[in-house]
């Protein structure tokens, strides 16, 4: 019988923090970050599709990852109708390369890359909930209906890093899967420490910001 649920590890992890001066210099960048964001949702969509073909079967989990790629879409589609109203095409763009390098850290073995595969796909849902709550309170002046559309999709971002993280029991013991955690979790600090500000939703900091750590109470 698997455990459906893992503690929540936000007590005891320590996550890079981005400070509200990020999405402030983002202000200028609405459209470019809008067109990243219809990309972000159709692999978000593509990978809990993927998921439902490489994980051990669960009735109940796969039943909540199958509901997660819908809604993965359906933020697709309000995407590309924001893109629309702003008068901006639908068009291929270089990717900031955030998930690629974390998903580099992925271990070999069958097993645990399955693990840090999950644990990485709960940490950028977790980045994007962390950001776009800091848009939407940065442009609700610049650009009002995006920041309700960010604040909007804000939920479910967090339903999702909780599922992925649900997802691990199905490989893992909790204790495990959190020591790994804690690892990449660090693994992206020095990510997102090291990649240049971009009109990216996971790109570094503006220059002569160097945000900070600090576990959430
Ligand atoms: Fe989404
Ligand atoms: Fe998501």
């Amino acid at each position: 019988m698997v455990a459906e649920s893992i503690p929540h590890p936000d007590a005891e992890v320590a996550r890079f923090v981005t400070p509200s001066a990020w999405a402030e210099a983002q202000r200028g960048n609405v459209d470019e970050l809008l067109l990243e964001q219809a990309h972000l949702e159709k692999k978000a969509a593509a990978g809990a599709v993927a998921f439902l073909f490489r994980l051990p079967l669960h009735r109940g989990l796969h039943r909540r990852l199958s509901a997660l790629g819908r809604e993965e879409l359906v933020h697709f589609e309000r995407t590309l109708k924001l893109l629309e109203q702003r008068g901006v095409a639908f068009a291929r763009q270089p990717s900031s390369g955030y998930a690629e390098r974390l998903k580099r850290s992925a271990r070999r073995e069958h097993r645990e890359r399955l693990v840090d595969e999950l644990l990485i796909a709960a940490i950028i849902e977790f980045r994007s909930h962390e950001r776009m709550t800091l848009l939407a309170a940065a442009l609700d002046e610049v650009a009002p209906e995006v920041a309700a559309f960010y604040a909007d999709l804000c939920p479910a971002e967090e339903r999702h890093e909780r599922l992925y993280l649900d997802l691990t029991t199905l490989l893992a013991d909790a204790d495990a899967v959190r020591a790994r955690h804690v690892e990449l979790l660090a693994v992206e600090a020095q990510i997102l420490r090291e990649s240049p500000f971009a009109a990216r939703l996971h790109s570094g900091l503006p220059r002569g910001d160097a945000g900070s750590s600090a576990a959430r109470a």
